[in-house]
């Protein structure tokens, strides 16, 4: 199985490939390390579920900026996924970037919206 050296492996990036963790400031992502698939990157495996945390508090049951809502999103037609929302995860300026007023998302999450 492809996981049969996985213990092997875990203590080889721990060792000595500094190189492969994420750069600072991304958050939880180097948590992922270790369950890290081998030669697949780093990427930890979010559920949208987790990724829309991020969301919830404003464009959830409560409150919906802007008139989104992060429980219509995963029905939203993809090209609207990409003119409106997708932007705005990655945005320049941080006053239209989402979670407003937050760092942007670590690419673990990012990810998440991109294939939900
Ligand atoms: C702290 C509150 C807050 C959080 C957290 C937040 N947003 Fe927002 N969002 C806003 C506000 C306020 C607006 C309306 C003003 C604007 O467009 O910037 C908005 C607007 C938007 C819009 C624009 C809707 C439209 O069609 O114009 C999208 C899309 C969006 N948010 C997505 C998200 C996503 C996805 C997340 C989570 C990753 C998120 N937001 C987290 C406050 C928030």
């Amino acid at each position: 199985m492809p996981y049969a050296n996985g213990q092997q492996q875990r203590q080889e990036r721990a060792d000595g490939r500094s190189g492969s963790s994420p750069p600072a400031g991304y958050g939880d992502g180097g948590r992922s390390d270790s369950r890290a698939p081998a030669g697949g990157g780093n990427l930890e495996i979010v559920s949208f579920e987790q990724a829309a945390q991020s969301c919830i508090e404003c464009h959830g049951a409560k409150k919906q900026e802007g008139k989104f809502s992060i429980f219509d999103y995963q029905q939203m037609p993809l090209e609207e996924k990409a003119k409106r929302v997708w932007p705005r995860l990655t945005h320049s300026d941080p006053d239209k970037r989402m979670p407003k007023g937050k760092p942007q998302l670590p690419p673990s999450h990012l990810r998440s919206f991109y294939l939900n």
